[in-house]
């Protein structure tokens, strides 16, 4: 199979050389060119529209990134942008009291969500992580925490140490996705000192493998949270209105105490959520003090209504799930066709193509290559993250995916053999 042809990204890099003078890095966290592959993947985006981007060079791709996960419709979904153009210019949107939204937004959740009954609103996904921490910590009056999953990039919880004292994170332990065994021992330890198990309740560990939850797991995490008395609280930012519009604890049935909602709430808009149990959630109005300039400001919860809107109206997660599950077991077929030790994991939403560790290392190349022609050929997927189906990807545009997955295997087998 024929190399595809290098991209021109040559504006992307005089960009980001200019970048590199007036933003420390070029850019930031997860979006520098290491993260993706290093002198093949554009750095700057120019526009996107549905489920297509165009970089500053021109070059356009179908996104499987999804804006790391706020896109569940599509990119300028119109109807969601026009409700919010009509909110700044009829009414504004940021303001010294709160717009009433916040009631509406409320009220949706607590029929919606499983375990939900008041909610706070936030702006990103690290500030309800957060704040659900302390809202728990406050409720029982105790400090440990127990965690599982990346939680965002506040002090508490973050994987790179840099610039945080060891006493803000040294009463978080951390405990591995699907093994019960470790947050029970954990929990022997220090059950009677732990406010809060925080996870997320479907297993998607920064650049690892995916996991559904196994048999009994969820269960085994309720009944030790409720043993010790600790809050469970679900991370469900990538998984809120993605599996569900009631989130993972609606399809896998295990209700925690507080959720943690973000990203496709409002398809792209900014807004977090703390939703919960009411007497642990008046914690937030009796016990501490929540508050930022722009956590009232309305554009993203006039965003999240027409999202949510949108989602239930013209069922978007069950055709998201048709296309997503017709597209896994085609993507399945196409591995054990070219058997090169990738692999597929994940759910009909989201999922992920790694390769199988080897010795020799030899697994890191075939990665490499594997997603390099793949962003050769105009298809947004990246070596550490895993993938997002959104509503305006069609079946047409999985197809054209499908082949050249095909056909970048087709290139690592041959490179390879
Ligand atoms: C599960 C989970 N929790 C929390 C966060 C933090 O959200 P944010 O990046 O909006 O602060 C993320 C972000 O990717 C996430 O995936």
């Amino acid at each position: 199979m024929k190399e595809a042809e290098k991209l021109n990204i040559t504006k992307s890099m005089q960009l980001f050389e200019e970048a590199t003078r007036l933003v420390p890095g070029g850019v930031l966290g997860a979006r520098r060119p290491q993260d993706f592959i290093d002198g093949e993947y554009p750095i700057f985006i120019e526009s996107g529209k549905g489920c297509r981007l165009i970089d500053v060079d021109g070059n356009e791709f179908i996104d499987f990134l999804c804006g790391y996960g706020p896109i569940i419709l599509g990119y300028r979904e119109k109807e969601v942008d026009d409700a919010v153009y009509k909110q700044i210019s009829e009414k504004g949107f940021c303001f010294t009291l709160t717009q009433k939204y916040q009631n509406d937004l409320a009220a949706k959740i607590a029929e919606l969500v499983p375990a939900a009954e008041m909610s706070i609103f936030l702006k990103t996904g690290s500030d309800a992580t957060t704040a659900a921490v302390r809202i728990a910590r406050a409720h029982t009056k105790k400090l440990k925490v127990m965690r599982c999953g990346y939680h965002g990039w506040h002090d508490w919880c973050v994987e790179m140490k840099g610039g945080i004292p060891a006493k803000f994170y040294e009463d978080v332990y951390e405990f591995a996705y699907n093994k019960p065994e470790q947050l029970e021992e954990l929990m022997a330890a220090h059950g009677n000192e732990t406010a809060a198990i925080i996870m997320t309740p479907f297993g998607h560990p920064n650049h690892q493998e995916m996991q559904v939850p196994q048999p009994g797991f969820l269960e085994k995490v309720r009944e030790l949270a409720d043993k010790y008395g600790a809050v469970l609280i679900y991370d469900e930012i990538r998984t809120g209105f993605r599996l569900s519009l009631g989130g993972a604890q609606k399809l896998y049935g295990v209700d925690p105490d507080l959720s943690v909602l973000g990203k496709a709430i409002a398809n792209g808009y900014p807004i977090s959520v703390v939703t919960g149990k009411k007497d642990i959630m008046m914690a937030a109005a009796e016990k501490l003090f929540i508050s930022s300039t722009f956590f009232p400001n309305s554009e993203g919860f006039v965003a999240a209504l027409k999202t949510i809107e949108i989602l239930e109206r013209d069922k978007v997660l069950e055709d998201i799930w048709e296309k997503g599950q017709w597209f896994m077991d085609k993507i399945q077929g196409v591995l054990d066709k070219h058997d090169v030790g990738a692999q597929l994991t994940g759910i009909a939403p989201m999922f992920y193509i790694t390769f199988k560790k080897d010795e020799t290392g030899a697994y890191k190349g075939k990665r490499t290559d594997f997603y390099t022609q793949m962003i050769r050929k105009g298809f947004f997927f990246t070596p550490f993250h895993h993938a997002y189906i959104c509503y305006r990807h069609t079946k047409e545009d999985l197809k054209l995916a499908l082949t050249a997955i095909d056909e970048s295997l087709a290139f690592i087998k041959d490179k390879y053999q």
